[in-house]
């Protein structure tokens, strides 16, 4: 079974020794933060408290088994939200203790990995293989060596991409969470309508990211159309949102192959919410197919929080005493929990 509450997605779900879903519940508070532009720390622990046995009860019985058949419980212990994570782990813990089955922690960002693989593609784990996580607050490129050996290659300097996402959207009044508001709304505009510069770091890794001169762009041709006309056009709004994310795509793209051929890696895992997004799936697949590098990514669905990825994962990792677990807020994206 796997609990996953680090931010406002209450997800549970069980899945078999092959990788085989039985059963998933998938509750979020969003919602709840959406007049507020962003996720309130404090609703998203309520809500996973109100939510959580409900969504078990309902697990269990869509799965059609009882607590018995349940062998281990995996549950999200960072990185996320301090309260919001403590709900899970609480519950993961109380679980383990009254059904007397193996605890293990889990690390978010790379379940959000793994869950590609949950299949049977653990050849996909063998070095070198490149990991790429783009979610909405990390974004990382990894060298992966098995469930539990990874090095970190490439990290990002300031915005994740998820958060580039969600601040373009926010400037351009269309809401939160971004990336898919921004996805649907280029569909209308023309990606060649705004040229933004291509980032350019100095120093440190070249496998680095660097995004907020990008968002910086996008906010000083914003407000350039709001001091000469008023209120944004749809056509501009649309326009700005599809060279963004051609920009963005563009960006990741080159920077995950540039990693593979660092690496020597002729085998790509793609993970976290903003892997939902069509034209970067499509790019990256495309674009790594042309270097003959394979590339493993989870269904769309799969991409943004979930149980699944955490059980997926928590099936290979080694079960902690109780005792042990705690939330980890910061935990890096190549720690175990
Ligand atoms: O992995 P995730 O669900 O949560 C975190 O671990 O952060 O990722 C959420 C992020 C948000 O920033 C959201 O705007 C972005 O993923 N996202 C997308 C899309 N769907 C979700 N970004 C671009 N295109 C999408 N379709
Ligand atoms: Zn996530």
């Amino acid at each position: 079974m796997g609990i996953e509450t680090s931010c406002d997605e209450t997800g549970l779900a069980l899945v078999d020794d092959g990788g085989q879903i039985l059963a998933e519940q998938l509750a979020s508070s969003l919602p709840s933060h959406q007049r507020f532009g962003g996720i309130v720390p404090e609703i998203a622990s309520r809500a996973h408290v109100e939510c959580l046995l409900i969504e078990l009860e309902n697990l269990l019985e869509r799965a059609g088994v009882t607590p018995r058949a349940v062998e281990r419980i995996a549950v999200t212990a960072g990185p996320g939200l301090p309260g919001a994570l403590l709900v899970g782990i609480a519950a993961a813990k109380a679980l383990a203790m009254a059904w007397r089955i193996p605890l293990v922690g889990v690390n978010h960002l790379q379940a959000h990995l793994y869950v590609a693989l949950m299949k049977g593609r653990t050849d996909f784990l063998e070095a070198p293989t490149v990991g790429l996580v783009v979610s909405g607050g990390h974004t990382a490129l990894l060298r992966l060596q098995g469930f539990d050996r990874m090095e970190v290659l490439g990290q990002t300097r300031d915005d994740a991409v998820g958060e580039a996402f969600d601040k373009v959207a926010k400037l351009l009044g269309l809401g939160f969470p971004g990336g898919p508001v921004i996805e649907r709304t280029a569909r209308e505009g023309n990606p060649k309508a705004f040229r933004f510069p291509t980032p350019r770091l100095k120093a440190g890794s070249p496998h680095d990211f660097s995004l907020s001169g990008l968002k910086t762009a996008a906010l000083l041709r914003v407000q350039k159309e709001q001091a000469s006309g008023g209120a944004l056009s749809c056509a501009f709004v649309a326009d700005l949102a599809a060279s963004f994310q051609r920009c963005i795509v563009e960006e990741v793209t080159a920077k995950t192959l540039a990693a593979c051929e660092a690496a020597g890696a002729r085998r790509l895992v793609l993970g976290g919410g903003v892997v939902a997004n069509r034209d970067l799936r499509q790019r990256l697949v495309e674009a790594a197919a042309e270097r003959g590098v394979e590339t493993a990514l989870p269904e769309r669905a799969l991409c943004t929080d979930n149980g699944v990825m955490v059980a997926a994962l928590g099936r290979h990792l080694l079960a902690l005493p109780p005792g042990r677990l705690n939330a980890v807020p910061d935990l890096g994206v190549a720690s175990l929990s």
